[in-house]
């Protein structure tokens, strides 16, 4: 199997508090992987290292074969055009239209001609699924969905390897929750040619059961548990038992 990161004993420690403690764990290119875990066990933390934000204290990771212990900063700056992201607020630019949001990354990181970036940007436009009404309007102008569907077609804008969604759908509505679910699982689906892989961190465990190809449960900086989402259903770990529990009414 080809993977987009592999992480070997993994450790990040701030002063005396040991955050990630020594995490083995890969992430297969081309899939839809789901972080889970209670508030504090890492997963952010976890998440800052694979786009180089925050250095190891000890292991190593490598993202897309690359040790990003040997980059320097401005190595990493260029490395994250690699990665798409999408965050619990979609973080558009208010004062742009959805035009110009998606624009942007294409205006700032390519030397793309106007015309290329129109066309370009409407077809991302179509592919999250927005009407052609919404291309001039500013994001107060939109529905909570609908921004969220900006964000995503600005983040796939420049083709990243990897689409990374920390906590997408926290603070939706169910029905706006569900729209962002399946738009992710679509676009996973889409790009499956060009084995996008996309990392999902998340609270949602219904939604991580129903799109997620692997799960993996993160306590205190050590993985409880990593496999296939069926296998998932099924774990016997009662920290694990509990939280399914918990979260799932
Ligand atoms: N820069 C930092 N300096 C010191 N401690 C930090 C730093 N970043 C994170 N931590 C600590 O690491 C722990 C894990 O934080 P992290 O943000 O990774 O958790 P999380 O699993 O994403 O939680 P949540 O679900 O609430 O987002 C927390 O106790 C946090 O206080
Ligand atoms: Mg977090």
């Amino acid at each position: 199997m080809e993977y987009a990161v592999e992480c070997k004993k993994l450790v990040k420690s701030f002063g005396e508090d040991t955050i990630l403690n020594g995490l083995d764990m890969n992430i297969p290119k081309g899939k839809i992987t789901t972080i889970l875990g209670y508030s504090g066990a890492g997963k952010s933390t976890l998440l800052k290292h694979i786009l180089g934000l925050l250095r190891p204290t000890s292991g190593s990771i490598e993202v897309l074969e690359k040790d990003l212990s040997t980059m320097d900063d401005l190595q990493l700056r260029d490395f994250r055009k690699n990665f798409g992201m999408l965050f619990q607020y979609a973080a558009l630019f208010d004062s742009m239209t959805t035009f110009e949001n998606i624009a942007f990354p294409l205006k700032e990181f390519t030397k793309m001609k106007e015309a290329e970036i129109k066309d370009k940007v409407d077809h991302l436009i179509q592919a999250v699924g927005l009407v052609k009404e919404s291309t001039y309007k500013l994001p107060s102008e939109l529905s909570g969905g609908m921004r969220k569907r900006v964000g995503l077609a600005r983040a796939l804008a420049l083709e990243p390897e990897i689409m990374l969604y920390d906590e997408p759908t926290t603070g939706l509505d169910p029905i706006t929750t569900k729209m962002v679910n399946d738009l992710i699982k679509s676009t996973s689906d889409k790009n499956s040619d060009k084995k996008l892989t996309s990392i999902i961190i998340s609270h949602d465990i219904q939604a991580t059961l129903k799109i997620s190809d692997y799960i993996a449960f993160l306590e205190r900086g050590h993985i409880l548990e990593y496999c296939p989402t069926e296998e998932f259903k099924k774990t016997k770990h009662p920290t694990i038992r509990k939280f399914l529990d918990l979260t799932s009414h």
